[in-house]
């Protein structure tokens, strides 16, 4: 059912798009001239504008300019680590390049044709790229800038680079180019839930590469949910012994009547586990940012210790989707649990955040639980919506005495925002928009835009998907979205921090599906949140991505063709 990239035949209709790609890439590879550049292009002009755009990268640098010659790598080039800082990343691009070049290309300290440089006047992330008859030479004012430059630098080589076979005939030619960049955004995410369906860390960290490659650095890790909790916790082992399995998935959408497959599904990452792809998220610069969703999205917790709910129960690990009235009761035995739980999250993921999810939480239980009730008189709460920030409140203060910053989903917002909480803003940007005036960070994941589980074409002729509302969000539309509202001014759009795309689970049950949805989705948030915005371009866009496509193509990624370039003959470049 998910069509896939190889697949593809040539239409026979070849569009002049898939023609000129295949002209461009083919003297790409073999001249790297700004005038027959440009002219192949059939645009006429030498501008660095126009030169930009035969170098695939996506996202597309803040400056560039191709000029005349190349240079090639070889099996004999080396990284020349200037400065010691960038010696674990030069590692990492000679790991990467082993098998396609032939040879672990060596990391020196005197001397090689790949020279790494300390720039101190760069911002963490930006870097300075040039290749001219010297060879390459990098510049980056921290190791994350030194990734970014050889991400750039990979998407210049012929997409055999990206392949784990060896490519013994592959030239290695780079252009010359003068590239200077650095992000629009700090914040440039990617979620998957794994709390619907579980996916293991060889999948995860498969994930985390791919898109560290197009320059998102955080990976938001939504762990639990009420079909499933994924992260092993000592204090609690039931969390993972019960709330980690359920019994079966219902099928399709059949809630009534319900059908289920009878197929049991689950599973949960140990303690080394989560350690071991947070460092390998962090090599590739990309924040594991784990979500752990209070006080709904409860139902594997409340499996597992039913008397943190406001009833007796019994509790299931759900089987079925859509919001559930099951949640966490506010009292002092969930608090504490909560805490203890935190106090390990906290301790297995270094970056600075831990999102407590709060999205989607019925209040029905709380209106008849005398223990929410009495809570609520002891406090002075006013109605539930209160007890709900006055929850947040609490474990945000827990947070904080942990040195970490919660962020919420928008819900957060009623009943009063906690202190120092950013808003992760999915009903739209209207909650993003409202927090950033009264001063609080926020990050864009408008389901509009961003979210990735959404059908991305016709509904007849796609895998199934989530179509709320008959929305369909295609790559045109990721690509047009900008996370800086025009209601906010430039003093409160500083609280943008950036955006994230969504790849919610429900229907989607296997790695190669997660693909299909989040690719090349994810790419095009890549330069809504990397590029400057005035150098967006949707058809320079595409032309970049049709060629980056041979990359992921390399990479193993079932990414979903996109239909204005569906039909390139993928062999003739
Ligand atoms: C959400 O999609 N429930 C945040």
């Amino acid at each position: 059912m998910i069509r896939r990239n190889y697949s593809s035949p040539l239409g026979p209709e070849r569009s002049d798009l898939t023609t000129r790609i295949r002209i461009v890439c083919a003297l790409f590879a073999l001249l790297f001239s700004t005038s027959v550049l440009s002219g192949c292009s059939g645009k006429g002009d030498t501008s660095m504008e126009s030169n930009q755009q035969m170098v695939p990268i996506v996202p597309r640098p803040a400056s560039m300019a191709v000029t005349e010659g190349s240079y090639t790598l070889t099996a004999q080039s080396a990284f020349h680590v200037v400065n010691e800082e960038f010696e674990a990343v030069a590692q990492l691009f000679s790991e990467m390049w082993t098998t396609p070049m032939g040879n672990a290309l060596r990391v020196e300290s005197s001397s090689g044709d790949i020279q790494l440089v300390l720039d101190d006047s760069l911002d963490d992330e930006a870097y300075g790229l040039t290749v001219d008859d010297d060879g390459v030479t990098i510049r980056a004012g921290d190791a994350s800038g030194a990734f970014y430059a050889l991400t750039t630098l990979q998407q210049m080589l012929p997409a055999d680079i990206s392949g784990n076979g060896p490519a013994p005939d592959t030239a290695w030619i780079l252009p010359h180019v003068s590239i200077d960049d650095a992000p629009r955004f700090g914040y440039r995410g990617l979620h998957l839930d794994v709390g619907r369906h579980f996916f293991d860390v060889a999948f995860v960290k498969h994930y985390i590469d791919v898109i560290a490659r197009y320059k998102l650095n955080v990976f938001h890790w939504h762990l639990t949910e009420d079909q499933g909790w994924r992260v092993e916790i000592d204090a609690f082992p039931r969390l993972t012994e019960v709330g980690a399995w359920r019994s079966e998935t219902v099928v399709e959408k059949n809630l009534d009547p319900y059908i289920g497959d009878g197929i049991p599904h689950g599973g949960f990452y140990t303690k080394e586990e989560i350690r071991d792809v947070v460092a390998y998220a962090a090599a590739r610069n990309v924040t594991v940012i784990p979500e752990i969703d209070i006080p709904g999205h409860t139902g594997a917790v409340l499996a597992a210790y039913p008397e943190l709910g406001c009833h007796e129960g019994p509790y299931k690990v759900k089987t079925t989707w859509g919001i559930q009235e099951d949640i966490l009761c506010p009292s002092e035995a969930t608090f504490d649990f909560l805490y203890t739980v935190l106090d390990e999250v906290a301790e297995l993921f270094p970056g600075p955040y831990i999102h407590i999810g709060a999205d989607e939480v019925p209040k029905i239980q709380w209106e008849e639980s005398p223990v929410a009730q009495e809570v609520m008189r002891r406090e002075g709460l006013a109605d539930e919506e209160a007890l709900q920030s006055w929850f947040v409140r609490r474990i945000e203060a827990h947070l904080n005495s942990l040195d970490k910053q919660l962020i919420g989903w928008d819900e957060i917002l009623e009943g009063g925002l906690a202190p120092n909480a950013t808003v992760m803003s999915w009903r739209g940007t209207i909650g993003g928009i409202e927090a950033a005036q009264m001063g609080h960070d926020v990050i864009m994941t408008p389901t509009d835009y961003l979210y990735f589980d959404f059908y991305q074409g016709d509904p007849e002729t796609e895998p199934l998907a989530m179509n709320w509302a008959n929305r369909t969000i295609p790559l045109d539309t990721v690509y047009a979205f900008d996370p800086i509202p025009d209601e906010l001014s430039s003093e409160e759009a500083v609280h943008v921090l950036g955006a994230q795309g969504n790849v919610w689970t429900e229907y989607i049950s296997t790695p190669e599906y997660v693909e299909y949805m989040a690719f090349p989705r994810a790419i095009a948030l890549s330069e809504v949140v990397w590029t400057p915005a005035a150098l967006r371009d949707l058809d320079d866009f595409y032309d970049r991505l049709a060629l980056n496509l041979r990359h992921l193509e390399r990479l193993g990624v079932n990414y979903r063709i996109p239909d204005r370039i569906d039909g390139i003959d993928q062999e003739g470049y």
